[in-house]
């Protein structure tokens, strides 16, 4: 049932602690999302799945395997893509395609069966012979997904690879990752872009290396959240806003669009108070008041109590307590 069983896996550095004690399970064929801001531990974890960084204590089993164990049948289940994408920018789009193949053990007309696939899925069909290094980056990372799973691995591992990749592109290479668990592939994938946890069955968000909220997109958004959300739709939304946080009516108002939004702990009274302050004091029509569900973003701002929303449209964890140090680690 389970592709992965996480228990108790820690990494130190020194007297750091990267991973501390965090444990979970990720279901086969699920899309596992693993959340967290810059330094959080994240790819340290995936080092550890993968059988190539060994854990400080605790234990993992990926596709039946101890990493602690047997890392090196760990890795034989896997696919890995790591945070830098692994393509060689000076080979071409056809050599990228062989070398992986042959290091994960394909030779003849099943490697040209697979040379075929990886084509198609990165858009290059006729295009075999181009630099690596020119593409853009929508369809490199394409070509680097393909190139971790041409063994068709149970599991792959990608490591933000939507990160620096224009939107559009993005949101396709969602398409292919759910693609590929349609198919029955594992996929465990980080991202420190919020939104893209929706795209996920489970999720996992960890801070500092330790993991603070776990559940499906729907658990998080009730089990975590215990305040009201209320979206008001007013005249003069700015002035109504000022009103409202000088009489401290709620510890988090924002605008949203043309609108505000409220947290408040009951909604009722919450509504009534709200009207009366801005229509009876202030003079200020109140046009609709309405509960909403809170997104992701929210849930995870709540969680990781950042004082600040990120500042990227995008929604990225804006978090730079930590450096991010990288090893290019390939299978
Ligand atoms: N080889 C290493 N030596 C010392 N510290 C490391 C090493 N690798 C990672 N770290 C530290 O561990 C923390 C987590 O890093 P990382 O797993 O790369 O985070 P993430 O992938 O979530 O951005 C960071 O503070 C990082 O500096
Ligand atoms: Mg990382």
């Amino acid at each position: 049932m389970y592709s992965i069983e996480v228990n108790n896996l820690t990494k130190k550095f020194g007297d750091f602690t990267s991973v501390d004690s965090v444990s979970f399970t990720v279901k086969k064929g699920e899309v596992f999302g693993f959340l967290g801001a810059n330094g959080a531990g994240k790819t340290t974890t995936i080092r550890m799945l993968c059988g190539i960084l060994e854990p400080t204590s605790g234990d993992a089993t990926v596709g039946g395997y101890s990493v602690m164990k047997e890392p090196n049948k760990v890795k034989t289940r896997i696919g890995y893509m790591s945070q830098r994408f692994s393509l060689y920018n000076d080979l071409t789009v056809e050599e990228n395609i062989n070398f992986f193949g042959g290091v994960y053990g394909l030779i003849g007309n099943e490697l040209e069966e697979r040379k075929k696939w990886v084509l198609s899925i990165a858009n290059l069909e006729g295009k075999e012979k181009l630099l690596t290094g020119s593409l853009p980056g929508g369809i490199k990372q394409r070509l680097a997904l393909g190139t971790a799973v041409i063994h068709k691995p149970e599991i792959v591992f990608l490591d933000e690879p939507t990160s620096g990749v224009d939107p559009i592109s993005r949101r396709n290479f969602w398409d292919l990752i759910n693609n590929l668990a349609s198919g029955g592939t594992t996929v465990f994938v980080t991202t420190h872009y919020l939104e893209e946890a929706e795209f996920c069955n489970n999720i996992i968000l960890i801070d500092a290396g330790k993991l603070i909220a776990q559940g499906n997109p729907e658990e998080l958004k009730t089990n975590y959240i215990k305040h009201k959300i209320l979206e008001v739709e007013c005249e003069r939304p700015v002035d109504a806003m000022e009103i409202l946080n000088k009489v401290n009516f709620s510890p988090d108002i924002s605008i949203f669009g043309n609108n505000i939004h409220v947290n408040v702990q009951e909604v009722e009274p919450a509504k009534k108070e709200l009207k009366r302050i801005l229509e009876q004091q202030h003079s200020i029509k109140v046009i609709r008041i309405d509960e909403i569900t809170p997104t992701l973003e929210d849930v995870f701002i709540h969680l990781l109590e950042s004082p600040t929303k990120p500042s990227s449209k995008e929604g990225a964890i804006n978090d730079e307590r930590m450096p991010n140090i990288e090893s290019e680690n390939k299978l």
